[in-house]
């Protein structure tokens, strides 16, 4: 092994561990006002509705790219918010599983489209033997934040944040809120799907945390263009950049709320803590192989 590659897998293993530390570091507990975490949606707040502005205009992938990638994460992980960069800094549009009329006409014209013509395809689903996905990035967003967003899309579809009282309501009969029973099943569906694409999906995987895209958006961006094998120039990222937040920020509500237990939050950790030790054993099978910089 030459010198330039051992240095670079070392650079990576270094980069991993900081990045998987970065995550670990992100509390859970205790981060009064910080439920909203980045604050990005998985669907639009329509609040003004404005159009979006694009640093290019959106176009269909030419020529079509014989291998169709995969863009996986549970619900309410930020989904729509990298699709969003994605089609900022490389003028491509991307794609999904499903088709979400409020999001064909705000921005994402590829609703229900899965091959290959768009850059990558949305999927909340976990991977099966009939999926076409050659390659798949993986998104990660602690379930506390990931669990809560996705309750209020529920609550209130595209727009704003659950009332108060959906926290408590409780259905007949039942001992617990629907809400206990909700963050319950979540969390293992959370990490049934993270698990599944981490150790049943065949394909090359690129694990990219919600937490680091927020911090460092730039780079982990740039390391799933990388990924992609897609060249961008530096006037399209810096761009990109200037535009990062989009029109999508839930407005930030009920600082002094607390819908977690501490019963929840010791599942939540046991459960993330179980997912990111099957990170770290996704990164050491595939060491050899590793993109070099990237999580
Ligand atoms: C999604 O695409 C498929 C295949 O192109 C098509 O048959 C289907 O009608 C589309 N669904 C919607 C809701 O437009
Ligand atoms: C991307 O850029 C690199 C370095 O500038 C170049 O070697 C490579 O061929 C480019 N790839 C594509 C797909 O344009």
């Amino acid at each position: 092994m030459s010198r330039r590659s051992m240095f670079l897998i070392a650079a990576a293993v270094v980069l991993l561990y900081f990045s998987i530390i970065l995550f670990m570091l992100n509390p859970l507990h205790g981060s009064r006002g910080g439920y909203y975490g980045g604050g990005y949606m998985n669907s639009f707040a329509f609040r003004h509705d404005p159009p979006v502005n694009w640093c290019s205009e959106l176009r269909w992938r030419n020529p079509p790219s014989p291998d169709v990638v995969a863009l996986a994460s549970y619900p309410g992980s930020g989904n729509t918010w990298l699709r969003y960069l994605l089609q900022q800094v490389t003028g491509v549009v991307t794609g999904s599983i499903y088709m979400d009329y409020g999001l064909r006409v705000h921005g994402f014209p590829a609703e229900n489209v899965t091959d290959g013509s768009v850059l990558v395809v949305k999927t909340h689903a976990i991977p099966s033997d009939s999926d076409k996905f050659k390659s798949a990035v993986l998104l990660i967003r602690n379930p506390r934040d990931a669990i809560l967003a996705d309750f209020h899309r529920l609550h209130r579809g595209h727009i704003g944040t659950a009332p108060k009282s959906a926290f408590k309501k409780k259905s007949h009969e039942n001992k617990k809120s629907d809400w206990a029973t909700y963050v319950s099943t979540q969390l293992t569906a959370w990490e049934s799907l993270n698990q599944m694409w981490l150790t049943r999906f065949p394909g090359p995987l690129h694990i990219v945390f919600y937490e680091i895209l927020v911090r460092d958006t730039r780079n982990t961006l740039q390391g799933i263009l990388d990924f992609l094998s897609y060249n961008v120039t530096e006037t399209a990222m810096n761009c990109a950049m200037a535009n990062k937040e989009g029109i999508y920020r839930r407005k930030k509500k009920y600082q002094d709320f607390e819908p977690f237990t501490a019963d929840m939050y010791k599942a939540l950790d046991q459960v993330r803590n179980r997912v990111l030790s099957m990170v770290m054993d996704y990164k050491r099978k595939h060491s050899n192989v590793l993109q070099v910089g990237y999580v």
